[in-house]
């Protein structure tokens, strides 16, 4: 068979991942929202859940929050072709918009809905092997790196997940969004920025210690 008609392990993962029905949260979204991006990339990204656009579509950060986490990879010279983007909960979590609107509005997952989803978020890791994981948020973080903790406390530091992945916290995109006075958005972009490009250096330096072991 021809390279390219062979099926991923990360493409069969896929499919799986879109009969899930290990909490209740598949029964109002649209559809599962798996991770995408280079399955050989240096870098993931985890962010919470899918948004209202982002379960329509069926990918990860394509709405508002997408578009300023785009912007600021690009501010730290990242392209997001080269990077694997995921969220630790893969299905929308919404309740009605009590104006009567046709909007629905994100609702954080509960514990129980991101540990059910963690075997996803664990098998994409697994078969990506990045050098770093990026958590966008607390539930990001707490789901990588099963414990809670704050943005506050941890941003900036090198941690380690319990499987040993380098891992770096930092703020969601969504929390900068909603900062409402514009200077102080603008300087929590740059700080998203400054995480990303700390990440982006250290998995540059890994891959490449790897990579002069593995010629060795
Ligand atoms: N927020 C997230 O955490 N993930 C998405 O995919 C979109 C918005």
């Amino acid at each position: 068979m021809p390279r390219q008609d062979r099926v991923t392990p990360l493409e069969t993962l896929r499919g799986k991942a879109a009969r899930c029905t290990a909490c209740p949260l598949y029964r109002h979204a649209t559809q599962t929202v798996f991770g995408e991006g280079d399955a050989r990339a240096r870098i993931v990204l985890v962010g919470e859940q899918p948004g209202h656009e982002e379960d329509l579509a069926g990918r990860p950060f394509v709405g508002p929050a997408g578009r300023l986490l785009d912007r600021a990879l690009a501010g730290a010279g990242l392209d997001r072709s080269q990077l694997y983007v995921t969220n630790a909960v893969k299905h929308f979590k919404w309740k009605k918009d009590r104006s009567g609107g046709k909007r629905r509005i994100h609702e954080r997952p509960a514990q129980s809905e991101v540990e059910a989803c963690r075997p996803w978020l664990e098998q994409e890791l697994w078969l990506v092997r990045p050098e770093v994981i990026v958590c966008l948020g607390v539930t990001a973080a707490r789901s990588v790196l099963q414990r809670r903790v704050t943005i506050s406390a941890s941003r900036g530091e090198p941690l380690t997940s319990p499987e040993g992945y380098r891992t770096f916290v930092t703020i969601h995109p969504s929390a900068i969004l909603r900062v409402p006075d514009q200077k102080n958005r603008e300087a929590e972009e740059h700080r998203l920025v400054d995480d990303l490009r700390r990440a982006a250096r250290i998995a540059h330096h890994a891959g490449r210690a790897r990579e002069e072991e593995t010629t060795r």
